[in-house]
């Protein structure tokens, strides 16, 4: 009787083509894809037949949320790691120093480990450790050393505009590196259409041509993945960062300028403001409350100190965050002295405002059929990808729960296994007697 138990789990999980590729040694790919600043109803209004396929061939959640707080860097960085901002401490684009006032700016931050490692790893690094090869082509966070240890294969942003040639060629190396270097794990991110969302505003048809041009590099990248043969093994998931919404500007409204409210030199020893709709500040000694009570009575913004931090936050255990942040009312930028944004479009507001929600899509093996999700956090990414690759997650803030109903098959194979192995034992005994 020795036989009957493994032919029958091989033939019961045979069934299941992805957990059956596992048993076999054989693991499927993922290729993270960000396009920064995608707001979650772009293309309801341009014609993307490519991300429509999409949809019907893989999965698309309605919307997801980013975490507080809107922007760039901290947001990639809860979608690579898992956590909340509080605990990866990546609180902003730009590295800073609070008690030096030094300013790095994003592009600088980028390649400056200091800022990134805090003791969070990123899944590179995790999937790494159990023996995966991975890579990072231009994703925030990708270009640094974590206890020292870096990315097996790094390009740096090139921050350059759009160039649809580029935008392919990249696409080539990346996908190459799966079909001829067999790597397990790449992340991929575009700066667009943030670029264009803070220049033009999110209404101004140059968006629009922008998700066109977006839409048709999605379609080059799903006709390169056929060509090379990769559509049975690499999974792909597509996302980003934030939302984007409309600046208001004069005369519709008054523009909001923080020295109007309170002596910025005199009460504060650091600041960044004039960076969208999220600012934060040291006050001076002893000037906190002062700092606080000055804020609350501006217009158009809600003034928080760092340890009342709505629980909703994930902020408040934030060492790196200064003791008071603003975050402004939709569409408001926060200015210091006098008006210098010239954007059009901005992000960094509250991440439950609609404008801040980003987009969700996935396809490949593991992933189920024209299945629409309802919405869920960005932070629940991180451990459907742990389940894609099959290795065990880091410490993370996540939920497998929320995201394994994008699956095929989730875990139904090892269920099933359970069942089959204890008819057997059953009928072993039965046999017996
Ligand atoms: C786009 O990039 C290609 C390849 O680097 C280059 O030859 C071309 O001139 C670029 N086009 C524009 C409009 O910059
Ligand atoms: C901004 O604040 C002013 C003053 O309190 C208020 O009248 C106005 O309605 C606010 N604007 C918006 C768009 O909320
Ligand atoms: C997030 O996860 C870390 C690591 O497990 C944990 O220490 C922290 O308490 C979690 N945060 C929340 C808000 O649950
Ligand atoms: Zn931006």
């Amino acid at each position: 009787m020795d036989w009957i138990l493994p032919l029958l789990l091989s033939l019961s999980c045979a069934a299941g083509v992805p957990l059956s590729r596992a048993a076999s040694g054989q693991r499927n790919r993922l290729l993270l894809i960000s396009f920064d600043g995608f707001r979650w109803d772009y293309d309801r209004d341009v014609e993307t037949p490519h991300l429509d396929q999409l949809g019907r061939e893989g999965v698309r959640a309605k919307y997801i949320s980013p975490p507080m707080l809107t922007m760039t860097s901290p947001s990639h960085f809860t979608t690579i790691s898992g956590r909340w901002v509080e605990d990866h401490e990546v609180v902003h684009n730009m590295m800073y120093n609070a008690k030096t006032n030094l300013k790095l700016p994003h592009q600088k931050t980028l390649t400056r480990s200091e800022w990134w490692d805090n003791g969070v790893l990123p899944l590179w690094i995790t999937a790494q450790n159990q023996g995966l090869k991975t890579g990072s082509f231009y994703f925030p966070g990708g270009a640094v050393n974590y206890g020292g240890q870096a990315v097996n294969r790094v390009v740096v942003e090139d921050p350059r505009p759009a160039n649809e040639t580029e935008w392919k060629q990249n696409i080539d190396t990346v996908l190459s590196w799966f079909s001829e270097e067999d790597f397990h794990l790449v992340t991929l991110y575009f700066g667009e259409p943030d670029r264009v969302g803070h220049q033009k505003g999110p209404d101004h048809p140059d968006r629009k041509t922008m998700i066109r041009l977006i839409d048709r590099t999605i379609g080059y990248l799903r006709e390169s993945i056929a060509r090379l043969h990769l559509s049975d093994s690499l999974n792909v998931i597509l996302t980003s960062d934030h939302g984007m919404t409309t600046v208001k500007k004069r005369p519709e409204v008054e523009e909001l300028v923080l020295n109007k409210y309170l002596n910025l030199v005199k009460l504060n020893s650091f600041e960044i403001l004039d960076y969208g709709g999220f600012g934060i500040l040291t006050p001076r000694p002893g000037k906190e409350q002062d700092v606080f009570d000055a804020l609350s009575k501006a217009p158009n913004l809600t003034v928080y100190k760092k340890n009342e931090f709505p629980e909703s936050f994930h902020l408040a255990k934030s060492k790196r965050l200064p003791p008071i942040v603003v975050v402004a009312d939709l569409g408001f930028n926060l200015n210091s002295r006098f008006i210098v944004y010239v954007n059009k479009g901005d992000h960094g507001f509250h991440n439950s405002e609609m404008d801040m929600k980003t987009i969700f899509w996935a396809v490949g093996p593991d992933f189920k059929k024209n299945f629409l999700s309802e919405p869920f956090d960005s932070i629940h990414i991180y451990p459907l990808m742990c389940k894609v690759l099959q290795i065990d997650p880091a410490p993370h803030n996540g939920s497998l729960s929320v995201t394994e109903k994008l699956l095929l098959l989730h875990g139904g194979c090892q269920r099933y296994r359970v069942s089959v192995a204890l008819l057997l034992t059953l009928l072993c005994s039965l046999a017996l007697i």
